[in-house]
């Protein structure tokens, strides 16, 4: 596995050079985006030397596939799609990690979609800003995604396609739409498909709309699903019997409907944390709550800001 990591590797900070070569000032491109082009380079195989441009000197808005604002001089559109297609490899390259820099509202590179070997891909809280690429959708291998913390706009169908995932992170984005678009397949844009999703992270955004059992039907191994803050309804039945096994249960904010704490919980065998602030939920905390978190190790219960009333056994806090 190659492994590409510029964390921590800060854009903005331009006399932060990692050594790679000194630039010329005269020059309008700024120093720090060429670095980070620079390493860029370096990450990807490019046997045609399709990127022979892109060099130590001269102007990087004048490189192959860059485009700057021709205002402020920041690197504003990376075409490099259709060179990677044919000629840009990166089939060995399996992780990549973008995540924690400056970008400065780039739209992620559509030419990401052409390594088709990634199984990671983190270019979270980088900065980034617009349309999520569709071409990210070719990524047949990826197993772990973090979209988080960039990336007003939209996501694309195309995601839906991307059936290994195990992980997936959209938090803290101004994602909005309806989710239940995301998790049905009769619409295209199907979270609905990824049956192999361990984690699915959606907090913080802009979702609105009702999330029932259907929705969940193939996400038969999810474990981990968090998704405090937006503007959503759990509604489901109270003979339901969920597909999965959650480890951690995250709606805070959520409106919960029927408004009481869902008997479904109790088929949860292996619950540790559980939140449920400020769900709208009320009546009495009935007995088998408690026994839910059994299973040992730490637990976290909110169910902060509720009508909730009831005794806390004593028996349980043995446990926790
Ligand atoms: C831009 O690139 C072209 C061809 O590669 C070159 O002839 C020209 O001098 C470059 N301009 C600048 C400002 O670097
Ligand atoms: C910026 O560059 C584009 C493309 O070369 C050009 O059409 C546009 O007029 C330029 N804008 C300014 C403000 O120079
Ligand atoms: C992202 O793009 C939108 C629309 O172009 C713009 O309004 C917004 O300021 C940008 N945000 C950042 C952080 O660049
Ligand atoms: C995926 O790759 C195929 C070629 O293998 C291409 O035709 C298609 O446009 C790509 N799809 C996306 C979403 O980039
Ligand atoms: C969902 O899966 C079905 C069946 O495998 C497939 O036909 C469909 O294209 C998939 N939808 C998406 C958006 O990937
Ligand atoms: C579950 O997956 C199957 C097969 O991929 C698909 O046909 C079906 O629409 C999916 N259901 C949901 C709710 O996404
Ligand atoms: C529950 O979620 C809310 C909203 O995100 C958060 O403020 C609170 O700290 C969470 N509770 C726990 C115990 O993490």
């Amino acid at each position: 596995m190659i492994l590409v990591s510029i964390l921590g590797f800060l854009l903005s900070i331009a006399s932060f050079t990692l050594g790679l070569c000194n630039g010329n000032l005269n020059v309008p491109c700024i120093e720090s985006e060429r670095q980070t082009l620079l390493m860029f380079k370096k990450d990807i195989d490019d046997p045609w030397n399709l990127l022979s441009s892109w060099a130590c000197e001269g102007d990087c808005c004048n490189w192959t596939g860059v485009v700057c604002d021709n205002l402020t001089d920041h690197v504003h559109e990376l075409h490099l799609a259709g060179y990677s297609d044919q000629k840009l490899g990166g089939k060995h390259l399996s992780h990549l990690d973008l995540s924690r820099n400056n970008f400065k509202g780039l739209q992620i590179p559509s030419f990401l979609g052409s390594l088709r070997g990634l199984r990671y891909l983190d270019p979270s809280d980088a900065g980034f800003n617009g349309t999520i690429p569709h071409q990210l959708g070719n990524l047949s291998s990826l197993r772990y995604l973090d979209l988080s913390y960039n990336l007003e706009g939209e996501i694309p169908d195309s995601l839906g396609n991307l059936c290994k995932l195990t992980s997936f992170d959209l938090s803290s984005n101004n994602f909005m739409g309806r989710v239940s678009e995301i998790f049905e397949s009769s619409i295209p844009v199907s979270l609905g498909n990824l049956s192999g999703l361990y984690e699915l992270v959606i907090e913080h955004n802009s979702f609105e709309s009702v999330v029932s059992e259907v929705h969940f039907t193939n996400l038969t191994r999810l474990k981990i699903f968090i998704a405090n803050e937006n503007s959503l309804t759990l509604k489901t039945s109270p003979d339901w019997v969920p597909p999965f096994q959650l480890v951690e249960l995250s709606l805070s904010s959520w409106r919960l409907d029927p408004s009481e704490l869902p008997t479904w919980l109790q088929s949860q065998k292996y619950l540790s944390a559980l939140n449920m602030s400020n769900t709208g939920i009320s009546g009495t905390i009935p007995t088998w709550f408690w026994n839910i978190f059994s299973y040992g190790g730490e637990n976290y219960v909110d169910l902060s800001y509720n009508q909730l009333s009831g005794e806390v056994p004593n028996i349980v806090s043995a446990n926790w």
